[in-house]
Formats: structure tokens, C-alpha cells, sequence
């Protein structure tokens, strides 16, 4: 089975993915935007990766001083990978084949014999880093990007909870979840109960947003808590939930699926929290509390975001995907929510 690189999850079911598509052209190609090819940690200055998207490998590596890199995998010399061996020195990538170095314009410098380099340069990606995600940029005959994705400024939330797994199926159908109100309840039952649309989904170019409002209860907990889902969809690689519990406390959510090989999609999400200082303590104390707390806040989360709604054999979306098929008519009904228009909007990232 493929195993995409960059996988690291404790929550991914343990059961098999429906083969549907394998051998088959799948109904929905590759769309164009920008796609998490990993969280900003994961590499370190002078460290080289190897991550895939649509198919194909991407070599993504950091600069000493810190600068990331995106690149196509093949030296121009004579085609070695540079995700093997390949290695960082100063500002430079030096292929582990020949010794050819390149700059962080992409440029050959030296060959490592030192002769004159030859006019060469690796095939650089668009890559973009920001909230702690490094995002590169796809597009179908490698036009540059059209669109830049908006990301909130940090501000005083708890240090980010991350979380990177894979299953079958396309970032289109990922994200169709957030508009397939009908599903909510239904499958998510009994976590989730009398959603309702608070903001009617809005699309303004590559960016698109829907509020809901739900009545969420976790496992264990008797009371349901009316919580407030704010989604706004950056293309089909990049989602930001923000959620308002009662009591004043704020989750933010990046959820990022990456189409990794056809029918395959990685995910990814960055979990963080805000969680108010509790007015009668002295301020130190307070802001102490209210750290800890919002760390606390943002581990639930993640387990309950991910073991809860996305894998639970039960209850998940994950065993759905892995098993259904996209239908380009399907024979929707009253309550099923604006699937029809969200496709429509998705339209736009296809060649
Ligand atoms: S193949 Fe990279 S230096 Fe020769
Ligand atoms: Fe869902």
C-alpha cells in the first residue's frame, strides 16, 4: 500500500482503505492552491525532507539561516534525488551525487570538482511559511500563485497541538464535511446535536467561510455546550475552524488536507487555545492558569477533534471516506446543506 512520508499520527484507525480508484482514474483530479507539506518544526535549519503532493516528491529543505526551501527532487546534472543524501551547507543544497551545489535562488554555484558550474538550476516550488505551517504551492502547468492565503496573526493562544495522518480520498471531499450539515447530527450523534447555520456559506475568490453553531458533548460529559464554529476555506488545502466554547475560552483549528497521490490525502491539523484568566486571582497567577489551561485545552482537543469526529469507527468521518465513492450527481434532499454551491466554488481550483 502507498505510505506517503511525513506520517505521524496515534489516532489513524487501525483497519484498511477501500481500494476504490486504484487503477482507475479517479473522479477528481488535483487541485490547484496551496498545500501543508509539513508543520515548520519538523525541520530544523540545515535539514532536508522528502514529502509528496499530487504524486510526486518534493524536496523541501532549510537553510542555515533558517530560509525554507521547496524543490522538485532531480539534480539538473545527471538526476539524483537530492531527498537522498542530499545535504545543506551554509545556504547552499549540494547534491550527495556529484557535489554540485545550489543557492537559495536555485542556481548552481559550484560543481564539486571545482570547475565551472554549468547554467543549472534546481526547479524551485512557491513555498510560504506562517502560523507554523509550511504550505507549497500547486498548480496543474506550474503557473505561479494566483492567491496567497491569509493567516491570522498568533496573538496569546497555548503553544500549537499537531497532528499528521492520512487516508483515502480527495481534499475536496474533506472539506464537503463542513457544508454537509445533513451529516452532522446523524453521524455524529450523539457528540453533536441541533446544528444549525448561524452565517450562510459566503465565497469571496479562493476564500469561502460558514458559521454553525452546534450543541457538542464529549465523551463523558452529561450536559451538551452550545459551541460556535466559525469555518473560513482557503482553497482546498488549508481550513481555519475557530470555535467559541461558553465561559469566554476560543480553539482554533488548521485543518489541512494534502493530496498526496490520487485518492490519498494526508491531514494534517494544528490545534490551538485560548483560554481567559479567571478575574478574581492576582494577575501572575491568573496568566499562569490561564497558560495551563489553554495547553490543556488544546491536547483535548486535538484527541477529541481527531479520536472523536475524524476516526472513531463509529462515529468518524475517516472509515466514511475511506470506503465511499464521489458522486457528481448525488440526489441530495432538504437539510443537506449548500453541497451544491460549495461544489460549484471548489470549481475554480481545477485546470
Ligand atoms: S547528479 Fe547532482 S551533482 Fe551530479
Ligand atoms: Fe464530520
Amino acid at each position: 500500500m502507498f505510505k506517503p512520508r511525513g506520517h505521524s499520527s496515534k489516532f489513524a484507525p487501525t483497519s484498511g482503505v477501500s481500494p476504490r480508484y486504484v487503477g482507475e482514474l479517479p473522479p477528481l483530479s488535483a487541485p490547484n492552491g496551496w498545500f501543508c507539506l509539513g508543520f515548520s518544526h519538523e525541520l530544523a535549519p540545515g535539514k532536508v525532507t522528502t514529502r509528496q503532493l499530487v504524486g510526486r516528491d518534493v524536496v523541501l529543505y532549510r537553510t542555515r539561516s533558517g530560509l525554507l526551501r521547496a524543490t522538485r527532487p532531480y539534480c539538473p546534472h545527471l538526476g539524483a534525488h537530492l531527498g537522498a543524501g542530499g545535504r545543506v551547507e551554509g545556504e547552499e543544497m549540494v547534491c550527495p551525487f556529484h557535489g554540485f551545489a545550489f543557492g537559495p535562488d536555485g542556481v548552481c554555484t559550484r560543481t564539486g570538482y571545482g570547475t565551472r558550474p554549468p547554467k543549472a538550476s534546481l526547479s524551485l516550488l512557491h513555498v510560504r511559511e506562517a502560523s507554523g505551517m509550511m504550505m507549497v504551492w500547486h498548480q496543474h502547468d506550474g503557473d505561479p500563485p494566483s492567491w496567497e492565503m491569509r493567516t491570522p496573526p498568533s496573538g496569546t493562544f497555548s503553544p500549537v497541538a499537531r497532528d499528521t495522518t492520512e487516508c483515502a480520498g480527495h481534499p475536496q471531499e474533506v472539506l464537503e464535511n463542513i457544508v454537509d450539515f445533513g451529516h452532522l447530527t446523524a453521524l455524529h450523534w450523539p457528540r453533536v446535536s441541533n446544528a444549525r447555520v448561524v452565517k450562510a456559506f459566503t465565497e469571496d475568490g479562493a476564500t469561502a467561510h460558514v458559521t454553525l453553531e452546534m450543541a457538542v458533548r464529549p465523551p463523558g460529559w452529561k450536559k451538551p455546550m452550545l459551541t460556535t464554529y466559525e469555518f473560513t476555506l482557503h482553497g482546498l488545502g488549508g481550513t481555519e475552524v475557530h470555535i467559541r466554547i461558553p465561559g469566554g475560552f476560543v480553539v482554533r483549528i488548521w485543518f489541512l488536507p494534502t493530496p498526496v497521490a490520487p485518492w490519498r490525502v494526508q491531514l494534517r491539523s494544528g490545534i490551538d487555545a485560548r483560554v481567559p484568566a479567571p478575574r478574581l486571582l492576582p494577575a501572575p497567577l491568573g496568566r499562569m492558569l490561564s497558560a495551563a489551561s489553554s495547553y490543556l485545552v488544546s491536547q483535548f482537543f486535538l484527541w477529541y477533534h481527531n479520536r472523536v469526529f475524524l476516526f472513531s469507527e463509529r462515529n468518524g468521518d475517516v472509515p466514511i471516506w475511506n470506503a465511499k465513492e464521489y458522486l457528481s450527481q448525488p440526489r441530495l434532499a432538504e437539510g443537506d446543506g449548500p453541497i451544491t454551491r460549495y461544489r460549484r466554488w471548489a470549481g475554480q481550483f481545477y485546470p
